[in-house]
């Protein structure tokens, strides 16, 4: 850990290095007790920066110096500096070579950055700046380099050595080792290396390029779960095609490798040549992985591999610019997951996951533009608003530039930065060159931060048959006081008629009309846009598609949401329309419930999802998403002081009231999907996770009804389903029943069929850390005393913490502050194994501005704790300094 005080970092200090790295040449010597890291760098003074030669600042923490030499000169104690964090060599000319050997202890790095060990492999994680927790270096994604890597480890325990790019050379050595060399073609930046030494098994498979070439693929896991890479081998195929065939991108090596370990700190991390995968990314087969695992195992597949063009090929100048990666790459990987399942079904999910909370990030301590303008830690910068707030941007500007500017301009965009690190200014720069347009203002959604509201009024004058629509924009003040300025707002919409027509738009001053739905660009804080010819009052359709990523507000009421719902031609404004008259209702009730009246729901809601119910035209999954109501922690979002008694007392009335009033058709759904599971052999496609959604989204709701019958469906389809996502329903709802006995029984059978399989084990725990019955906390204890619990493994942090003060809102918002206790002990006990994990559990915390007095009180007592506990990791430094400030 550090000795000073962290320092914030600025986007506008960036200077180019004042040297460069052309060769790098590892070779690793693997120990149980120790390891050793011998670097060759071959250097030279950056031309960029001018002729003189100023010291040579390298990175380096938690190394152990062996020896150091400048150009084959072996230095003494005087002629360098050595710190906490930099090794300051000088050098005499212009080009030259630094070789350093350093000791490192992979086998107690709890943190997982850096090179550490899981489950008795060797594995790496250099994103974003563990590569000096390696060697010595230029840890910066500017200074880029031509790798080579020899690894040398025992042969008996690690058969298989691993690094980037082509194996060139391999041998056995002396006492029962062995050593394999690699070298990559290919110059990249320090957190794109890679190295695994293990027991692993592998499946492979290979892939012919668009050119003709055959790429090797391989897939290695731990043996016992070489029988769960099928459907990852079969996602790597299909992105490889997609990206060739929708972005003109081939894959370059004449390898890829994916390996999948235990202990991760995130999804999943695209190394050139060598992706390396959390396992719970990569392993799926029906009998141990839901239907949502298996979505996002093609999900992270697809967006590590889209990250060899957009991230590898083409990288970032620094680290203020992840989102030039990771914001197109999340795109991207959508676009993929669109066009292999339902598009509307994954706009929907994004689109909610966004509202519930990036839209919470933005609205907090810790808000920040898509490219920030400061950090103190970077690993704090991973966020969902560089991910997907990111992919917004470049979602809006293929929506601004339609789908064959846009592939022209991200065309331009490879060709003109192949091989280099650039900007978010590049990347725009590219779009509009291709295009011929200025994006000077549209620039402002990368450097502005806080979500914008969109007020929409209407004006319809009869006589004229002119309808006008007026919207104003402006965006909340966020922690970094920029000054918020308009954005360009793309707008899709579409007028209906009174028979739920789509009706002809044309804007005054057009010649003709321009169909019935379209894009129109709100550029200023107040602007008002005119259609002409129209014949009667119509019913907008706004922000089609979730045009936008801000919040919109018109002043719908509930019979107009109810004709949107069934009429609007644009899928995603239908289910959208539900949410809204959903949010409608539930507000209602919860005020009911703040007042302590009794609570009586308007039967519209009822009416509404009844004939959606009803309907068996529509696409099964959509239903499943119609029927599913704002969730908890969104309802907290939107609300300007959010009750949490209130809004779990109104969601949970609501569906109750549903299920009992809809309990026929509900059944009916619910009994057809569940024998046709049973008739069919589980297969991991679009219209049977459609199928199983809505199955399982109606169990759930029936059991809310409480009669026997339906517990016996459940307990049948539980201890019968041949695939996880039946049983992990059932397991679901039987752990939030009132049925203890069957609970207890469930879960028992569960844990002793599922025992040695850790991340079906995460479920497990998920599912009962989730539970909203009373008690929660002290669940969440006993689950800690589980002998499958491991603070030290990510997936079990996340799987209890996670599921308990993310999802669990009641009991972690625990009136008496006991939750919040909780949680800082947790962040406290963290912040010394693994700072990342520490910092992101910390998340809850920084909401307390949404709460009550009492509870904000109780939450900042808990974050100032913390603050007070001793030395902090500048992750978790970060997060509390922010939070309080
Ligand atoms: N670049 C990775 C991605 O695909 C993110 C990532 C993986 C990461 N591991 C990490 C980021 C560790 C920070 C720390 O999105
Ligand atoms: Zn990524």
């Amino acid at each position: 850990m550090r000795t000073e005080q962290p320092k914030m970092i600025y986007l506008k200090d960036y200077q180019a290095p004042e040297y460069l790295i052309d060769e790098t040449h590892l070779t690793f010597e693997l120990f149980e007790d120790h390891s050793l890291v011998h670097a060759q760098l071959v250097m030279r003074r950056n031309p960029a920066r001018g002729a003189g030669l100023p010291p040579l600042v390298l990175d380096g923490q938690q190394l152990e110096l062996l020896s150091v030499s400048l150009s084959d000169q072996l230095l003494e104690a005087g002629d360098y500096q050595l710190d906490d964090s930099y090794l300051t060599l000088h050098p005499a000319s212009a080009s030259f070579t630094v070789d350093t050997s350093v000791r490192i202890h992979p086998e107690s790095n709890t943190a997982l950055e850096g090179l550490y060990k899981s489950s008795g492999m060797f594995c790496t994680q250099c994103e974003a700046e563990g590569f000096r927790k390696i060697t010595y270096y230029l840890d910066r994604p500017d200074v880029m380099s031509k790798f080579t890597t020899t690894v040398v480890a025992e042969q008996h325990r690690y058969p298989v050595l691993l690094s980037n790019g082509n194996p060139i050379a391999s041998g056995p050595g002396e006492d029962g080792r062995h050593w394999a060399t690699w070298e990559d073609p290919f110059m990249k930046p320090a957190y794109l290396f890679a190295l695994v030494a293990g027991d692993l098994w592998c499946v492979e498979d290979s892939f012919c390029t668009m050119s003709g070439r055959d790429v090797a693929l391989r897939i290695y896991v731990e043996p016992e779960n070489i029988d769960k890479c099928q459907h990852a081998m079969n996602s790597l195929k299909k992105s490889m095609r997609w990206d060739e065939q929708t972005y003109g991108r081939e894959y370059d090596l004449d390898i890829f490798m994916i390996v999948a370990v235990n202990d991760f700190n995130m999804g999943a991390m695209e190394n050139k040549g060598l992706n390396i995968f959390n396992s719970s990314a990569v392993l799926a087969r029906a009998e141990t992985a839901t239907d949502g695992a298996h979505q996002r195992v093609e999900g992270i597949v697809a967006h590590e591999y889209f990250h060899n063009w957009s991230g590898n090929r083409v990288t970032c100048r620094d680290w203020f610019q992840l989102s030039l990666k990771e914001g197109f790459t999340v795109f991207r990987d959508a676009g993929f997951s669109s066009d292999m399942n339902s598009r509307t079904v994954k706009r929907i999910q994004d689109v909610a996951y966004l509202r519930t909370h990036q839209f919470a990030e933005d609205a907090g301590p810790m808000a920040h533009a898509v490219r920030p303008e400061s950090f103190i830690e970077i690993s704090n910068f991973y966020t969902l608003t560089v991910y997907e707030k990111g992919s917004e941007v470049v979602g809006m500007i293929h929506t601004l530039l339609g789908a064959e500017g846009f592939r022209q301009g991200s065309d331009l965009y490879f060709a003109r930065h192949d091989g280099q690190a650039v900007t978010c200014d590049d990347f725009v720069k590219a779009m509009e060159d291709a295009n011929g347009v200025d994006l000077t203002q549209f620039k402002r959604w990368y450097s502005q931060a806080g979500t914008p509201r969109l007020a929409v009024s209407e004006s319809y004058d009869a006589a004229a048959k002119t309808y006008s629509l007026t919207f104003r924009q402006s965006c909340p003040q966020t922690p970094d006081k920029v000054e918020k300025l308009p954005f360009v707002i793309p707008v899709e919409l579409g007028l209906l008629d009174s028979r739920g027509a789509a009706m002809a738009l044309r804007l005054a001053g057009e010649a003709s009309a321009q169909g019935t739905s379209r894009v129109i660009s709100v550029t200023e804080a107040e602007q008002t846009f005119t259609f002409v010819d129209v014949a009667e009052q119509p019913l907008p359709s706004l922000l089609r598609g979730f045009s936008a990523p801000v919040k919109l507000s018109f002043p719908y009421n509930r019979d107009q949401l109810m004709f949107l719902m069934q009429h609007d031609s644009d899928g995603f404004n239908r289910w959208d329309a539900g949410q809204q008259l959903a949010v409608q209702v539930l507000q209602e009730l919860i005020g009911q419930h703040q007042q302590g009246q009794a609570l009586v729901m308007d039967q519209r809601l009822v009416t509404a999802l009844g004939t959606v119910l009803a309907d068996e035209s529509l696409d099964q999954a959509m239903v499943a998403e119609m029927l599913s109501l704002p969730g908890e922690a969104y309802l907290t979002e939107i609300s300007e002081v959010a009750d949490v008694e209130a809004i779990h007392g109104a969601r949970e009335f609501a569906r109750k009231q549903l299920a009992e009033q809809l309990f026929d058709a509900l059944l009916k759904r619910y009994q057809d999907n569940r024998e046709l599971s049973r008739a069919t052999a589980y297969v991991a496609e679009s219209e049977h996770f459609a199928r199983r959604a809505l199955q399982n989204i109606t169990l759930s709701y029936l059991m809310l009804v409480g009669k026997p019958e339906v517990l016996a469906a459940t307990i049948e389809q539980f201890d019968s389903a041949d695939n996880m996502t039946e049983r992990l329903t059932a397991l679901a709802v039987l752990v939030n029943s009132p049925f203890e006995a069957e609970r207890a029984q469930a879960l028992a059978v569960f844990a002793e069929n599922f025992k040695d399989n850790a991340l079906v084990m995460d479920q497990w725990f998920s599912v009962q850390a989730a539970s909203p019955l009373p008690g929660g906390l002290a669940r969440v204890k006993a689950l800690m005393e589980h002998p499958a619990f491991n603070i030290k493994n990510p997936n079990k942090v996340r799987a209890v913490f996670g599921a308990f003060a993310g999802q669990n809102l009641i009991n972690f918002h625990a009136g008496d502050g006991s939750g919040y206790r909780f949680l800082a002990d947790l962040v406290i006990q963290l912040n010394a194994i693994n700072p990342q994990i520490a910092s992101r559990q910390l998340a809850p915390l920084t909401r307390w501005r949404k709460y009550d007095s009492a509870r904000q009180a109780l939450m900042k007592a808990e974050l100032e704790r913390i603050r007070a506990s001793g030395e902090l990791s500048s992750d978790v430094f970060e997060v509390v300094s922010k939070s309080l400030a």
